[in-house]
């Protein structure tokens, strides 16, 4: 044991990684995390060699970088997190070089399949934003949160998948179906059922593949525009329904204070999950 310093939550969580991990695998894995739980929890130093953030982003070719992101995912097999992730790391290590060279290639691995299968957020939306945060991350700005945020509005909204990347697929012309959430579940769940397709299916890795690719394109345009002086923060705009609900459970996240109950969090359609128990 023995770690100098620690407080008390340094403590607690020490013991309930360290049980984890008890639970999981016992002897091997359980040494590892003990020790990564023991190092130090609460330091915000970078190591050593790795400038702090944000780290230097270089104009990239949205095109480029969306084939790249949809070559890895179906030529490679990488799955979502890491085909989005990688497409735009291996473009920043060729155009900048370092510290985005001391960046390993499998970091957003387990965002494959919402997050290891869990149908949570969408991985290529887990892996571009890995990088956004990287290349925005201010200690006094909201620039990271607002184009991430922005990012899942408009994603939400899009008709999966487009047909950019149709000059390149073996199946193009796929059905096309609205994500309605930035969740894995929703995206792919409604698109499979509306293409008669299944999850395991090599329409559907098209279909996420070509997602990859659209969503890397975005990304890149926007960190164009962003640095090139051109971004200005959006306003969140609520659907009609949103509105209604947000009027009294609002306002929406941790960051907004108003005049409702302040007791939900979040920019999702209210009506998918829930009914409307005012009507
Ligand atoms: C006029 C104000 C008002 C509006 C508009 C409103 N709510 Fe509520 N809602 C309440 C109050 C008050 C409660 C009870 C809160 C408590 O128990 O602390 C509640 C409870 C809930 C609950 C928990 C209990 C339940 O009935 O399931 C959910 C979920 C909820 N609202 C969702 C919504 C959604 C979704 C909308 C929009 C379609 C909405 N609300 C619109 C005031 C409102
Ligand atoms: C992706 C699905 C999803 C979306 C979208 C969603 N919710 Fe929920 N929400 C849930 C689930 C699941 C729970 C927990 C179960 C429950 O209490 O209904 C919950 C809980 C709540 C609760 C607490 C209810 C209680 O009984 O304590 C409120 C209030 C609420 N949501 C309001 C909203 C509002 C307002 C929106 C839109 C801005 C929204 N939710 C969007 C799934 C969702």
């Amino acid at each position: 044991m023995g770690v100098s310093g620690k407080t008390e939550g340094a403590m607690s969580r020490r013991n309930l990684l360290t049980g984890c991990a008890a639970l999981l695998a016992g002897g091997g894995i359980g040494s590892g995390l003990t020790a990564f739980a023991g190092s130090n929890p609460g330091a915000a130093e970078a190591p050593a060699g790795v400038p702090p953030l944000p780290w230097k982003w270089a104009t990239l070719d949205p095109l480029e970088a969306g084939r790249r992101a949809y070559r890895l995912y179906i030529e490679k097999g990488a799955g979502c997190g890491t085909a989005s992730y990688l497409s735009l790391l291996s473009l920043l290590q060729e155009k900048v070089g370092h510290p985005w060279t001391t960046l390993p290639e499998m970091l957003m691995s387990h965002a494959q399949a919402g997050y290891a299968g869990h149908g949570t957020l969408c991985g290529a939306l887990g892996g571009v934003t890995t990088i956004i945060n990287l290349a925005t991350y201010d200690e006094k700005a909201d620039t990271s949160r607002q184009i991430i945020d922005r990012l899942f509005w408009w994603y939400a909204e899009q008709e999966f998948p487009t047909d950019r990347f149709d000059d390149i697929s073996s199946m193009p012309k796929q059905v096309k179906v609205k994500a309605q959430t930035p969740l894995c579940h929703s995206s792919v769940s409604s698109w499979t059922l509306a293409a008669g397709a299944e999850v395991t299916s090599k329409a559907k890795k098209e279909r996420c593949a070509k997602v990859c690719g659209e969503v890397v394109f975005t990304v890149v345009n926007a960190g164009n525009e962003y640095f090139a002086g051109r971004w200005s923060p959006p306003v969140w705009k609520p659907s009609k329904q949103t509105e209604h609900c947000v009027q009294c459970h609002g306002p929406d996240d941790m960051w907004q204070t108003g005049e409702g109950m302040n007791h939900q969090q979040g920019h999702m359609e209210c009506l998918l999950c829930h009914t409307d128990h005012t009507t």
